[in-house]
């Protein structure tokens, strides 16, 4: 093992999420503006063999699990080859996927067989009208396939990500929790957060506090579980149900104090917060033939740069960052 990546405050990083393509199926309101993004044309991001070359980089310094995120990262052709390459890697324990289940359950059983063993997909409301408000497109039926599909190929738990809004689903918040009690799947909602085009406003966030108050009245009987220093989400169990439920607090109680993600961008580029707005292209020095010693000194310079916290919501929907499709969460 290289040195490990280190940074200025202590944190260890060992948690890769390397977004695939910025492209996606969906349209979701929260994650791109209405008029779509400018995509980055093909030859210009990472290829399998770039994406299989850096991560083994970042495995050989320490990090012990990727997450692929996008744009959507099942609409990635060559998916299941980085998968199965990225799961051979020497020391990597979890390969993760965030995804919007839109078209997975058909190809769920194989990538399994190639190595993904964790699976988190987003579903924000239950109602398919509201779905198509959301995302612009149809197809909550399938979303809702793919998790029945994720709990049947035996991940446990199967994360479920809602985002939750002001005015759009916070009155489904018990629906979600209902999901929980036959199966093992964990409801994570997360506070609205802002990124550039997706009309974020304070009152449109519902907190943590809020969020739980809900719950909380209509299960009293919840109880916080131990959480991992490094966890996104403060963790629940009700009584007598399977799953669990979760709390992504990102603007009203961020987590940035224990924080241990990476990113690598769909073009290349090395993010070492997810509101930081510095980014340095790795896919440049490494087309240029840079050899992995200098590949690790950029590296291991962007993580030393890296900020204790993040700004702050006022401060973060006031600065450029980069639509969260770009970023992949
Ligand atoms: P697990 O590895 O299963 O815990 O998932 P995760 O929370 O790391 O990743 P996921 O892609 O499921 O993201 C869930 C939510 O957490 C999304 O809204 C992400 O944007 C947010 N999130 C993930 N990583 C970070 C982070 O480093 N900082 C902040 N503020 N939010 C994050
Ligand atoms: N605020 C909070 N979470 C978001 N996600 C996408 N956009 C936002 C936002 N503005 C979530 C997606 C997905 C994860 C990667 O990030 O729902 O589950
Ligand atoms: Fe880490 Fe930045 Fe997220 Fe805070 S906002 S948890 S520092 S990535």
């Amino acid at each position: 093992v290289s040195q490990m990546l280190v940074d200025s405050f202590g944190r260890l990083h060992t948690y890769l999420r390397i977004s695939l393509t910025d492209r996606c199926n969906l349209r979701c309101q929260y994650c791109m503006p209405a008029e779509g993004v400018d995509l980055t044309p093909k030859p210009q991001l990472l290829n399998q063999d770039e994406i299989l070359r850096v991560a083994n980089l970042f495995t050989s310094s320490g990090v012990n699990k990727i997450r692929l995120t996008g744009g959507e990262p099942t609409i990635r052709k060559d998916i299941e080859d980085i998968c199965l390459g990225l799961s051979n890697l020497k020391g990597l324990k979890t390969l993760a996927m965030t995804t919007n289940g839109l078209t997975l359950a058909m190809k769920l059983p194989r990538l399994k067989e190639c190595g993904l063993t964790s699976l988190n997909i987003s579903l924000d409301t239950l109602v398919p009208a509201k779905f198509e408000f959301l995302t612009r497109r149809r197809g909550h039926h399938k979303v809702l396939e793919s998790i029945n599909a994720a709990v049947e190929l035996g991940y446990n738990p199967v994360k479920v990500n809602c985002v939750v809004m002001r005015g759009f689903n916070e009155d489904e918040i018990s629906d979600f929790v209902e999901l929980t009690r036959e199966k093992p799947i964990n409801i994570r909602f997360i506070e609205f957060m802002p990124f550039d085009g997706n009309v974020w406003n304070v009152k449109k966030l519902v907190s943590y506090s809020e969020m739980f108050d809900r719950v909380v009245r209509e299960y009293p009987s919840i109880k916080r579980l131990q959480d991992h220093p490094t966890d996104t989400a403060k963790n629940f169990k009700i009584e007598g149900h399977q799953g669990a439920v979760s709390f992504i607090t990102s603007m009203t109680e961020h987590f940035c104090a224990g924080c241990n993600r990476l990113r690598l961008l769909a073009d290349g580029n090395f993010k070492v917060c997810l509101f930081g707005p510095s980014e340095v292209s790795l896919r440049d020095p490494l087309r240029r033939g840079a050899d992995d010693h200098e590949l690790r000194e950029i590296i291991e310079a962007a993580v030393k740069r890296k900020k204790a916290s993040h700004a702050g919501m006022f401060d973060i929907a006031k600065t450029a960052n980069r639509p969260m499709i770009h970023i992949g969460g």
